[in-house]
């Protein structure tokens, strides 16, 4: 979708089923490039994001099928090093197919990524953690030019970045002895990964720990469900927040998205679990306090903008810092379009309640950030139009159609 159209007021209220996890779902596709098998993927999100994803897999030989949220791919063929440069632009996760195709042909070609605009994002510890394997690594123009299987060794992390965790991980599937990474990031989509290697044959201890090993060992095809999306039950939650809606969601583990539920309370949300699933209540929010982001298990980055936008008309003073990324407050400017009150400096941004906020025609920054507005805009009194909707395209399958569920009004184009 291009624009979307929102007319707010109205609570939300209903029952969803949290869609599998994008930000699982991708290291695993790229994951399946370092195995020569066919896999069975349940519970994928229909997002552009995987669309691409599995187009770039396609080009490089691996077919993959896609029907009703299951997805077969077919690794058994012969395999090209080179992803295509314009469709590895689109996203971050393109650059986990610089680990798979060392371990599977010792040697690739990866265009630099692209993805999200928040600020610096550098490859700097992938690329010094992988050298440090022995891994032979040049920059070419755009492009990183790569050699040789890592040897078995540790690889030290200093900062547990997600992607380069996942990076060392699927690299030293091919290892020519065992790895263990050490300050790894310890996200549930990483234990996911490793669930997803694991039925493929890896040997693979501590992950979701800051101690991960691999150990190198035969691998095969297999079948596996996708986990549920954190961050989307998150902004299904911030949504009904700030709406002052019920929601019940199904398909969730709560426990990880702890400190999301947590400043939820906190702001006065009656949030309960049952039979039925995980299920909030908004009412009148007042300010939780300070929120600061941080890897896990500390408040999801990914949380911050769509909690922000949960919280634009609580009573009271928020203040938000961004710890992960450099510039992750591109949100800001249209939410107060929208009539927040917020004041940014650095890496803190302070929201202060304000009593009501209006319709405006604003533009989706990034896919969080996109969420964040449409949050706003549900909030807001009047028909808001949010331009450059194709962000949410990119991790939000059914977007409009699951708001209009929740009785939502929304019109798209
Ligand atoms: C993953 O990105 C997620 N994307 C992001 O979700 C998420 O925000 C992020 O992890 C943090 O949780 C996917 O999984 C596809 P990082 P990633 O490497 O791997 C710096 C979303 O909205 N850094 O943990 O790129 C980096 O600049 C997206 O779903 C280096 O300095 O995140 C950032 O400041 C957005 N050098 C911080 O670390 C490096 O070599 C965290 O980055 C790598 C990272």
């Amino acid at each position: 979708m291009n624009t979307i159209y929102i007319t707010g007021g109205r609570p939300l209220t209903g029952t969803l089923a949290v869609q599998g996890s994008k930000n699982a779902v991708l290291p695993i596709l790229a994951a399946t490039a370092a195995i020569p098998g066919r896999f069975v993927l349940t519970n994928c999100p229909a997002i552009r994001d995987v669309t691409v994803t599995r187009s770039l897999m396609e080009g490089l030989g691996i077919q993959s099928r896609e029907s009703a949220g299951l997805i077969t791919v077919d690794s058994q063929g012969p395999l090209q090093s080179v992803p295509d440069p314009g469709l590895a632009g689109l996203l971050r996760s393109s650059v986990l197919l610089l680990g798979a195709l060392l371990a599977r042909l010792g040697e690739a070609e990866i265009p630099l990524p692209g993805g999200c605009v928040l600020g610096d994002r550098p490859l700097d510890l992938h690329l010094k953690a992988l050298k440090g394997l022995g891994v032979r690594i040049c920059l070419a123009g755009d492009r990183l030019l790569c050699k040789g299987r890592p040897e078995g060794g540790i690889a030290i992390l200093p900062y547990p970045s997600v992607g380069a965790t996942e990076n060392l991980i699927l690299a030293a599937l091919g290892a020519t002895g065992p790895v263990r990474i050490i300050g790894a990031a310890r996200e549930p989509e990483i234990r996911d990964l490793a669930d997803f290697l694991t039925a493929c044959g890896a040997r693979i201890t501590g992950a979701g720990t800051p101690c991960v090993r691999v150990e190198p060992a035969p691998l095969h095809g297999a079948a596996h469900r996708i986990l549920p999306d954190r961050i989307e039950a998150a902004t299904w939650l911030c949504a009904v927040a700030a709406t002052g809606g019920t929601l019940t969601l199904t398909e969730l583990d709560p426990a990880q998205l702890q400190p999301v539920l947590t400043l939820l309370g906190l702001a006065g949300c009656e949030i309960r679990e049952s039979a039925a699933g995980l299920t909030l209540h908004a009412a009148a929010l007042q300010a939780p306090g300070t929120v600061v982001t941080g890897p896990y298990p500390a408040f999801p980055t990914d949380a911050q903008a769509i909690l922000m936008a949960a919280l634009l008309r609580a009573s009271g003073a928020t203040l938000f810092r961004e710890t992960v990324f450099s510039d992750r407050f591109r949100h800001v400017p249209a939410l107060c379009a929208l009539g927040a009150d917020i004041r940014t400096a650095g890496d803190l941004a302070l929201v202060r309640g304000v009593g009501a906020l209006h319709a405006a025609e604003i533009s989706a920054t990034d896919l969080r950030g996109g969420a964040a507005m449409v949050i706003g805009a549900l909030a807001a009194e009047g028909t808001s139009v949010i331009r450059d909707a194709w962000h949410l395209d990119r991790g939000y399958g059914k977007f409009a159609e699951r708001l209009r569920a929740l009785g939502a009004d929304v019109m798209t184009e």
